[in-house]
């Protein structure tokens, strides 16, 4: 817990009359600032912790692994809700594949166009009292910083975190793109829905859309409402995703006080895995759901978690007769079809087949006869099979 009587607001000089924002917190126990720490960032950065944990320790167990952030930020946030120091995503990684037992084959590069961020994050390792070995910080302009990374990725691919995390839309499709086709990168995006949002009718900002997207297609939705717009576009970046990426899902996060979208995660791999997993760590800090909804956030008291994942698997139960009906297919291409497409988490599809069994479809196993595995082939009756009484209603 920080002293508040040491803790000093800066505001940002607007030089309107709009309430005053908070540009960063200085304490007089530190010699560098913070900034101030939103909900959606808190959310965002346990994520990122939960999830490069595993990264870590999976992919780093037989090769060298590497981290980069590209929007790498000061370091250090104030968290006026706890009232405490929290920090911020270089540092969280390097904690995390500490704590993996990953140091000795990691390598970071912590990109940022701000020499004063960058000065700053230097203060707050050295508070945090982390070691800076394997430590590249890279000062200037991601869009061509990375160009050289990737030159030097593309001899030697070694599994590679990326964190792209701007305020703006200063990030070009083709930077993505050409990340994804390094075989065994993977790409955390910060989408700011924000920007598109407000600008699609401006023409000076066509140009940048266009780089964003990759495609001028987003002008067709120019004219939608809000919500339809909304979906338009983010449905629209996820295709372009989908052409370099086996895997794509998007996080909506709101902003704290407005149900409207603040930005999207966007998270795109190659690896299953790795979709199932990030998806896993986003439901396990928020309460089961895999969007942040701000204001209309549910309440840890109201929530009764396991009603809540029985409704889940009851809707993907009916969701699954529809499709595959009838069928005989393997169990991973279900998995496939709904790992990223829908809300469901690998669990969740996997406890549906499961109660399934019998009654709509048998398991042909192939490894494990008490769980439904990769492997395993599913066939789906063309009619439910025992029609008890009330089955179907109790069933969906
Ligand atoms: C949202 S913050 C990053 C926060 C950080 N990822 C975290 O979670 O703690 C975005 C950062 O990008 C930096 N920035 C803005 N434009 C940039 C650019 N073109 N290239 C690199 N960094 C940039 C800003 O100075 C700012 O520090």
């Amino acid at each position: 817990m920080l002293d508040t009587s040491k803790l000093h607001i800066h505001y940002k000089n607007s030089g309107s009359n709009k309430k005053p924002k908070i540009e960063k917190y200085t304490y007089d126990d530190f010699d560098f600032y913070m900034w101030d720490y939103q909900e959606q960032t808190k959310i965002k950065h346990e994520v990122i912790e939960e999830y490069l944990f595993v990264w870590a320790t999976k992919l780093g167990s037989a090769n060298n692994i590497i981290y980069y952030d590209g929007f790498s930020g000061c370091g250090a946030y104030y968290n006026s809700t706890d009232n405490e120091l929290n920090y911020g995503s270089p540092i969280i990684a390097k904690q995390q594949f500490s704590k993996a037992r990953r140091d000795s084959k990691s390598t970071f590069y912590f990109n940022e166009k701000q020499n004063c961020n960058i000065d700053n994050l230097k203060k707050v390792f050295m508070h945090a009292g982390i070691s800076s070995n394997n430590v590249n910080y890279i000062q200037g302009d991601f869009e061509t910083n990375i160009i050289h990374f990737l030159e030097t990725l593309e001899k030697n691919p070694t599994p590679t975190f990326f964190m792209i995390d701007p305020y703006g839309i200063n990030v070009s499709f083709k930077t993505i793109e050409k990340i994804m086709n390094i075989p065994k990168t993977e790409v955390f995006f910060n989408f700011m829905y924000n920007f598109p949002r407000r600008f699609t009718t401006k023409s000076s900002v066509e140009t940048n859309l266009t780089n964003l997207f990759g495609t001028e297609k987003w002008m067709n939705y120019k004219d939608y409402k809000l919500e339809a717009k909304e979906n338009a576009l983010k449905e629209l970046y996820r295709e372009q995703l989908k052409t370099c990426s086996d895997y794509v899902y998007q996080y909506r996060m709101c902003f704290p006080n407005d149900k409207r979208t603040y930005y999207y995660l966007f998270h795109a791999t190659n690896n299953r895995e790795g979709c199932s997993i990030m998806k896993d760590a986003f439901a396990k800090i928020n309460f089961g759901n895999v969007e942040f909804l701000g204001p209309n956030q549910p309440r840890p008291e109201q929530l009764n978690i396991i009603d809540f994942n029985q409704e889940k698997i009851k809707s993907l139960k009916l969701l699954i007769w529809e499709d595959y009906k009838n069928q005989t297919i393997e169990y991973s291409k279900i998995v496939d079809k709904y790992l990223d497409s829908t809300i469901y988490l690998e669990r969740h599809i996997r406890e549906a087949i499961k109660s399934m069994n019998k009654e709509f479809l048998d398991i042909q196993h192939i490894t494990s006869k008490t769980t439904v595995k990769e492997g395993d082939i599913i066939n789906f009756y063309s009619t439910q099979k025992v029609p008890e009484i009330n089955s179907q209603m109790s069933l969906f």
